[in-house]
């Protein structure tokens, strides 16, 4: 249940699936808000490994035993993310950015969401040095030739993918 006067904030991606990285993001930003709504975006022109079903339990099951787990929310969406956000009654979105190589897309997204709302702020959040070079593809690039993932993504991540990837080491 969310109540008014918290402060929400949107975590919007493909999480496709889930990384340490963007374990790091979420705890970043509950330090800043007060609930993290992780919002799965329903994209048929992307070519996904995972159902958004499939990556909506995988974010909650990697959760499970977090210390602020009645904090982060899993939900999933589709069309515009500023009507999502306002339907949410967050007052941000969050982006990750791991490099100035991500610097030029967030920055359009982000003027592009400003232009169709003024209510909803893009915060932008350092992702932690250890998970710089990670993304979902080439997390699953590894997966997908056997190689092992441990420590790049949460342990329930890494079942679901042994179940698509069984080259997947069991370390
Ligand atoms: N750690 C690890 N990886 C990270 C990361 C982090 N902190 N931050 C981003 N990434 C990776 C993702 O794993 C993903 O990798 P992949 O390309 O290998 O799959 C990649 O960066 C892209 O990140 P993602 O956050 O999933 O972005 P996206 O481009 O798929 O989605 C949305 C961005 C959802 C915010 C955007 O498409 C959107 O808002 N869509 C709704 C429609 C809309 O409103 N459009 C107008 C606004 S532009």
């Amino acid at each position: 249940m969310i109540n008014q006067e918290q402060r929400i904030a949107i975590y919007p991606g493909s999480f496709d699936p889930l990384t340490n990285g963007h374990v790091d993001i979420i705890e970043r930003g509950l330090k800043i808000f007060d609930k993290i709504i992780v919002a799965v975006l329903y994209n048929p022109s992307k070519n996904a490994l995972f159902s958004v079903e499939e990556r909506m339990e995988m974010i909650r099951k990697s959760f499970i035993n977090h210390s602020n787990k009645e904090n982060i929310i899993v939900d999933s969406f589709g069309g515009l993310l500023v009507d999502y956000a306002k339907q949410k009654d967050a007052v941000a979105i969050i982006r990750g950015m791991r490099a100035i190589s991500d610097f030029e897309s967030e920055f359009q997204m982000a003027l592009m969401n400003r232009k169709l709302s003024r209510d909803v702020q893009t915060i932008f959040l350092m992702t932690g040095l250890r998970w710089i070079f990670i993304s979902s593809s080439i997390l699953k690039e590894v997966a997908r030739f056997g190689g092992d993932i441990s420590g790049m993504a949460p342990h329930p991540v890494k079942c679901k993918m042994k179940e698509k990837f069984p080259l997947l080491k069991d370390k």
